[in-house]
């Protein structure tokens, strides 16, 4: 990916990511989704995000909906700022010079506005009544090559929102704009995801395929895939280093003095073999105070604890612990949040829990895995655990071949206190 000097960043960290860094100055590019995708609330965060950088937004409407209505919609999200309108925000309707004036009527307002409000980026918020209103396909070529030309003048980057069209089709303005973001919402079971789409963008690298994203009160959070945001490693993978100790002296002697650093260990076993606490013993068995993290799907840090407490292995402020129910993550949500900890916290244990968690979207893409091998980069020392639903339970293979390992290491602990016991 090389980096463009005349990019203009939306100010919207997940977009300009999958943008390869924003789009180009002076551009024009569409943002289509279907009703209720966000096109709103996208338009305006990236007007706000440009008014906060000190650069001049303009926001134009084409729709039946009253102004007063939308922004009584955007007040209620965080990124709305009060104080930025009208000098470096401001709204204008359009929607009567279009009625009443045409496509050629819009076009004055837009050169007029642009020019006097000095507009760094404008959004047109309802192309699609300017589709309506265009008498032939030609007039609406005519229109998006004046907008262009505009765009290019005054280097004013402009974002046109519609909702979409038939999805076979190929409008033509979708040849003629040097961008095309479509936002989609699909169905995975039950469950709906909406997910954000680069179709193309003229002049420059993106992050192909579908990327999820959620709308909240602080509007678009949009989640790169992390596969893709990480296929170039910057550290490559290495196990090396000191051998680290696993918690479980047995486990150690078995691997001639304990795990690598830097490695990543799968650990299978039905339910109830032992997994969650071979786990905490891997945690709690590293140097005083060294960040530690338990990512898991299943046992909540309140179950974690009690059963910590029951095996007297002491969950000290050092050991972070995180809990994501499985029902309506995304993967790259969740993905984002453990890469995000690991970094804060200089994490250098880490297991995951609940590694075959699958989220509907997961099924093209050997998630756990590849997230896995994704956050090694961050090099903390890795324990994956893995359900199977056969039975390799209370066994460790080995080159020596397989050593038992009892279920429940305090009733195998010998009584001098010693915790070499399980094999
Ligand atoms: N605070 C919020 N938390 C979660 N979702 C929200 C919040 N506010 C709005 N939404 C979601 O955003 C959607 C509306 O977004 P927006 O108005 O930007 O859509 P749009 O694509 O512009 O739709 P239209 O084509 O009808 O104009 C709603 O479907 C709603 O689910
Ligand atoms: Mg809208």
């Amino acid at each position: 990916m090389s980096v463009d000097n005349d990019r203009v960043a939306t100010g919207i960290a997940g977009l300009d990511a999958i943008l390869g860094g924003g789009v180009f100055e002076g551009g024009i590019y569409i943002i289509q989704g279907a009703p209720g995708a966000g096109k709103t609330i996208l338009g305006n965060q990236i007007c706000f995000a440009q008014a906060a950088q000190g650069r001049n937004a303009l926001y134009i409407t084409l729709l039946a909906e009253s102004h007063a209505r939308m922004i009584g919609h955007m007040r209620r999200l965080k990124f709305f700022d009060e104080n930025v309108i009208p000098d470096r925000m401001s709204y204008v309707g359009a929607f009567k010079t279009l009625e009443d004036d045409g496509l050629r009527g819009l076009l004055d307002v837009v050169r007029r506005e642009v020019r006097t409000r000095k507009a760094n980026i404008l959004v047109l918020d309802g192309l699609i009544t300017v589709h309506e209103k265009a008498r032939t396909e030609l007039e609406l070529k005519k229109f998006i090559h004046e907008l262009q030309t505009q765009a290019g003048f005054s280097n004013c980057t402009m974002f046109l929102l519609t909702s979409a069209f038939d999805a076979d089709a190929h409008p033509p303005e979708h040849t003629m704009v040097d961008g095309l973001i479509e936002l989609q919402a699909s169905l995975h079971g039950r469950r709906s995801e909406r997910s954000i789409q680069i179709h193309k963008l003229r002049g420059g690298w993106f992050m192909g395929g579908k990327h999820a994203y959620r709308i909240t009160d602080t509007g678009h959070a949009i989640f790169p895939r992390t596969e893709a945001l990480l296929e170039t490693p910057s550290i490559w993978d290495s196990a090396d280093g000191p051998m680290v100790p696993t918690g479980i002296p047995g486990l150690d002697k078995m691997f001639g003095g304990g795990i690598d650093t830097h490695s990543v260990t799968v650990v299978l076993g039905p339910s109830g073999s032992g997994k969650t606490t071979t786990s905490l013993q891997f945690l709690t068995g590293g140097p005083a105070g060294e960040p530690a993290l338990f990512f898991g799907f299943h046992e909540n840090p309140m179950a974690l604890r009690v059963k910590a407490k029951s095996l007297k292995l002491p969950l000290t402020d050092n050991i972070d612990l995180m809990w994501r129910p499985q029902t309506e993550a995304v993967l790259d949500e969740v993905a984002t949040d453990l890469l995000g900890t690991i970094r804060r916290n200089g994490v250098r244990r880490l297991v995951i829990d609940g590694i075959e968690y699958d989220t509907g979207n997961s099924r093209d893409r050997s998630c756990g895995y590849d997230t896995g091998a994704a956050a090694q980069r961050y090099q903390p020392n890795w324990s994956f655990r893995r359900r199977r639903k056969y039975h390799r339970a209370a066994a460790c293979s080995t080159s020596f071949g397989k050593s038992s390992i009892d279920d429940d290491p305090q009733i195998s602990r010998p009584p001098n206190g010693h915790e070499d016991a399980s094999f």
